[in-house]
């Protein structure tokens, strides 16, 4: 049967500190390199006809990070919204975050709220997971569904940070890891999974495309036959 192309894709983006080790760079270059990968990737997704690409920025088990480690990947988030938000007002990029993000730096909590209204108008969802840990998005979710009347599935579902995105597809991580590292545990009830060697600042807009393709040739059976 001809199964239906894939419309939302995630990324956990690993392997930044390694891609900068191998060179005997410091991870803050890693964590720069793989910067550009993300913007690379968002001018380059258009033509795959996703509704929502949604990324691994930065989860809750991160801050046990080096303080300098993590100020650095804030730095760096500060820098690219200032910087790539323009283009993604542009380009019909309509921002969304999840995780608990509201807990994030104040200056970076306004501005992640002036990017999501000043993108609201897009067409191709941006997702990215700050702070983010799946088993508290499920807590929160069925904490809500219960103060609703019912904790049932479909109620949990549409109380999840992801409850207004289309159903997960593809899960691809970075960097020869296999795990989910508490990302989107929910979600990936059903998605196919692609775990590729490449490290995230290697990772271009041809790996994407190349996912899709094995994407294509899957059989999705959801149990059924
Ligand atoms: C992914 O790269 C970026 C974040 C988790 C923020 P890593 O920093 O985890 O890189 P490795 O896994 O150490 O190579
Ligand atoms: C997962 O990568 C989080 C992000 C990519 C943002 P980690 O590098 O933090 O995951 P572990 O620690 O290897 O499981
Ligand atoms: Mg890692």
């Amino acid at each position: 049967m001809q199964q239906d192309r894939a419309k939302h894709v995630a990324i956990i983006m690993d392997g930044n500190g390694r891609w900068a080790k191998r060179r005997g760079l410091p991870r803050a270059v890693g964590h720069q390199r793989g910067v550009e990968a993300v913007r690379r990737l968002v001018r380059g997704i258009e033509p795959l006809g996703l509704d929502c690409l949604t990324l691994y920025a930065f989860s809750s088990e991160n801050w046990k990070r080096p303080d300098e480690e993590v100020d650095d990947l804030m730095n760096l988030m500060r820098r690219f919204i200032k910087s790539d938000l323009p283009e993604f007002v542009e380009n019909g990029v309509k921002l969304k975050i999840i995780g608990d993000w509201q807990s994030l730096a104040p200056d970076i909590v306004a501005m992640l709220e002036d990017a999501l209204a000043q993108t609201a108008g897009g067409h191709q969802t941006l997702a990215v997971a700050l702070n983010y840990g799946a088993q508290h998005e499920i807590a929160r979710a069925a904490a809500k569904a219960a103060k609703a009347g019912e904790i049932t599935p479909e109620a949990i579902e549409a109380q999840l940070d992801t409850g207004d995105l289309p159903p997960l597809d593809l899960l691809i991580r970075t960097s020869g890891e296999v795990r989910l590292s508490n990302f989107l545990l929910w979600q990936c009830a059903y998605a196919e999974m692609l775990f590729v060697d490449t490290l995230w600042p290697d990772f271009k807009p041809e790996h994407l495309a190349q996912a899709l393709e094995n994407f294509d040739a899957r059989d999705r059976r959801y149990g059924g036959r």
